[in-house]
């Protein structure tokens, strides 16, 4: 079986196609990075327009690259949400109209249980396994109970983690996104030259909080005044160790209700743009080994936003006859705990 996977919910325009054994056998991604460089972040009105530009023909080139016809396809996939809707009804518009002329189901997939599935693409992943899902827009705790079946356990109360890394890049001087440029900045730099604060280290429960690690990070740069090149990498330095403790400490409390609630063997799965983040993946890992978790993260290009996890999650729900009518509505807010999923079965 082959699906089409269709991703514009944020500031990438995405088509791939990925076939039921879990080859991926096209994925193109074009970034819209400097449509939005001038902004800061990304502007959504500009991100819908460059959806509209440039999803046609990255669908063609697609199925060209995979050597497919859109005939060839079992079903079309598309992100409905959550995200920035225009950039969404884009997306899904267009996944209805090529399901609607190929006489192929649509499955409207969840771009963060898309994140959280794509591990099982490249990896023998049973359920139940916990998420840690870190991107720009989420930072979320999550147990993957079965497909379509997931438990909420922490959420960040301000701030996403990918948010955080945006905001105080900028701070540093770095353009956006400002994750890549923090994490290439701090392998030069002594992240104990400045003090940073753990929002909610050492607090009952899984909950993260970003923005006074964001507002300590502004206070440094004021006092510090002009900052030379090897205090910026000093900073970045400390901001990323900071935000590894508070990812390591709300986990470790995460893992522990996992492990009261389900048999091992006990898996922990990072998704998620921010999973990119070598020296949080290494943190993660010490504490993943430490806890009697195994530790996966999909590889870099898996990791941010891409349509081969939507294909991927697009051939799961198709494997349990989950499909969706052309009415389906897109979603900005769709949380992950309230999804369709194949019978209310208790496996928690
Ligand atoms: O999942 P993603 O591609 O898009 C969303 O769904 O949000 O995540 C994008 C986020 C951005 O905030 C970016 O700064 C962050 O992921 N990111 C990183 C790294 N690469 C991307 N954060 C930290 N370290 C990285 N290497
Ligand atoms: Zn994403």
């Amino acid at each position: 079986m082959y699906v089409l996977g269709i991703e514009t919910s944020c500031d990438e325009t995405a088509a791939a196609v990925v076939s039921s054994d879990g080859v991926v056998r096209s994925s193109l991604i074009y970034s819209q990075l400097t449509d939005h460089q001038d902004y800061g972040g990304v502007v959504p009105e500009i991100a819908a327009r460059a959806h509209v530009e440039h999803l046609d023909g990255l669908v063609r080139d697609a199925l060209a690259q995979a050597d497919l016809a859109l005939g060839d396809m079992d079903a079309i996939a598309a992100t409905a949400g959550p995200g920035l809707i225009g950039g969404v009804l884009v997306g899904l518009v267009t996944g209805k109209a090529l399901a609607l002329a190929s006489g192929k189901p649509l499955i409207a997939v969840n771009h963060l249980e898309g994140h959280a599935l794509s591990a099982r693409l490249f990896d023998d992943i049973e359920f139940p396994f916990l998420v840690l899902l870190v991107t720009g827009g989420h930072c979320q705790l999550v147990e993957a109970l079965t497909l379509g079946q997931y438990r909420l356990l922490g959420t960040t109360i301000d701030d996403a983690v990918g948010e955080a890394f945006d905001k105080a890049a900028r701070l540093m001087g770095f353009g956006y996104p400002g994750g890549p440029e923090i994490e290439a900045a701090a392998r030069q730099g002594d992240p104990n030259r400045f003090p940073l604060p753990r929002p909610m280290s050492g607090r009952a429960g899984c909950d993260f909080s970003f923005s006074g690690l964001k507002t300590a990070v502004r206070r440094t740069v004021e006092q510090a005044g002009p900052m030379d090149g090897q205090a910026v990498k000093n900073l970045a330095a400390a901001f990323q160790s900071a935000v590894a403790d508070v990812l390591a400490d709300r986990t470790s409390n995460a893992m522990e209700i996992f492990t009261d609630r389900h048999a091992g063997p006990h898996r922990l799965v990072v998704a998620g743009g921010v999973a990119a983040n070598q020296a949080l993946a290494t943190r993660l890992g010490g504490l993943a080994e430490s806890q009697g978790f195994s530790l996966t993260v999909p590889p870099m290009e898996l990791c941010t936003d891409n349509a081969a996890m939507i294909a991927w999650a697009g051939v799961e729900r198709l494997e349990a006859g989950l499909t969706d009518d052309l009415e389906f509505p897109a979603r900005a807010r769709w949380p992950l705990d309230e999804l369709p999923a194949p019978r209310a079965t208790d496996v928690g």
